[in-house]
């Protein structure tokens, strides 16, 4: 039986931190064995917002792979690619602007909400506008069953399935309408300010940051804010220190830190102390095997350009068969004789081609 697909991708316009690493990167550890998985960096995507000062994103990239194959994702089991090496997904996100109203993208909440937040970025620009439009094509393009995301990402799936249920509705059944997949624990990890931990807000505690680092920003870290003196009793369902705690530590563990703040037995620097401990064992073994893989002299180029080698068979023929079930003319082999929206040929083409069978 072949697997199903998943597919997620993470913008190189930082450094991974909590927030990833529960939110959305334990998921993809245990889906990279239960599917055929995809996992790209999302260049494209950081241009939208930094074209005016992309400087950062070769470094970030190179680093987003170091980190991801350090905390346990094997380029061997799934496939790890950079979008711009993977080019056909911008042919289908203009395949797919052809389908999509602008009224969808104008009320998409990222949208709005980021260009209201983020002033120190012109955002005016037509790429950002398309970003949604362009994560659409990222997912369709390898026909993703599955999507591991963090709650913020969820308008922005079911966007997708709109598009792709018009593309359906339009062209024949041949695109997938995919499901978000939230972690259970950590769909919104906060950071040290109470705010959804996120690069853009410099309330983040990276997963390679140094021990004395880490210790610093734990320190700073916003407990129950209506708790102004030690001897005032805390609320853990409102402490964002709590909720980060709960992440690694044992239940039991956490229910005695809950009733002894409920208490006003254990101050919040206590807990600081505490969780500042917990963190730096937690990620030790991580910043070890990460430091061998940055020794290793282009471990990340490699790893990329293995993932696209992979990838292109998959992209190319679903970009070939959208192009001819929307009635341009075949030029690849794979697709040639499909009528326009004959979807199910165009599914079959795909199927019993040996390159996309192989990739699976
Ligand atoms: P950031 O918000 O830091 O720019 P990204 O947009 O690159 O992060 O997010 C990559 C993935 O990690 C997305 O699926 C996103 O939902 C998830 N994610 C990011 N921050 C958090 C968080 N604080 N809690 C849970 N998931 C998160
Ligand atoms: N928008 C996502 C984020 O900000 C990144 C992303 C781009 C993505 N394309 C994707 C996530 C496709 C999932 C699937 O985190």
């Amino acid at each position: 039986m072949t697997k199903k697909r998943t597919l997620t991708g993470y913008r190189p316009t930082g450094k991974l931190h909590l927030g990833h690493w529960f939110g959305n990167l334990q998921n993809m550890l245990q889906m990279q064995h239960d599917y055929d998985a995809y996992y790209f960096i999302a260049d494209f995507h950081a241009l939208t917002s930094d074209w005016a000062d992309p400087s950062g994103i070769s470094q970030y990239t190179e680093e987003m792979v170091l980190d991801w194959c350090a905390a346990g994702l094997d380029p061997d089991v799934c496939t790890i690619y950079r979008q711009s090496d993977v080019p056909e997904v911008a042919e289908l996100m203009l395949y797919f602007s052809m389908v999509l109203p602008m009224s969808w993208l104008e009320r998409t909440p990222s949208y709005k909400e980021q260009r209201a937040q983020i002033t120190t970025k012109d955002l005016g620009n037509v790429g950002f506008f398309l970003y949604p439009a362009l994560q659409a094509a990222d997912i369709a393009i390898v026909l993703a069953d599955a999507v591991p995301v963090g709650e913020d990402q969820l308008p922005h799936l079911e966007l997708t399935r709109e598009i792709v249920r018009r593309f359906n509705n339009t062209y024949g059944e041949f695109l997938r309408e995919p499901q978000a997949i939230i972690a259970t624990q950590g769909a919104r990890v906060p950071g040290t300010d109470g705010r959804k931990m996120s690069k853009s807000y410099g309330n983040s505690i990276f997963i390679s940051d140094s021990e004395p680092d880490i210790r610093a920003k734990v320190m700073s870290f916003m407990t129950d804010p209506a708790r102004k003196l030690k001897t005032d009793p805390g609320d853990p369902d409102i402490c964002p220190l709590h909720s980060v705690h709960k992440l690694i530590a044992p239940d039991e563990e956490i229910a005695q830190w809950d009733a002894c703040c409920r208490s006003a037995e254990c101050g919040c620097v206590m807990h600081k102390r505490k969780l500042a401990d917990d963190l730096v064992s937690y990620l030790g073994a991580f910043q070890t095997r990460r430091a061998e893989l940055a020794a290793i002299p282009g471990y990340a180029a490699e790893v990329l350009a293995a993932g696209a080698a992979k990838a292109r068979p998959i992209t190319s023929g679903v970009v070939a068969a959208c192009r001819e079930l929307m009635g341009l003319d075949p030029r690849t082999e794979l697709t040639a004789g499909i009528e326009r929206r004959d979807a199910a040929a165009a599914a079959a083409a795909l199927e019993s081609h040996p390159s996309f069978l192989d990739a699976e």
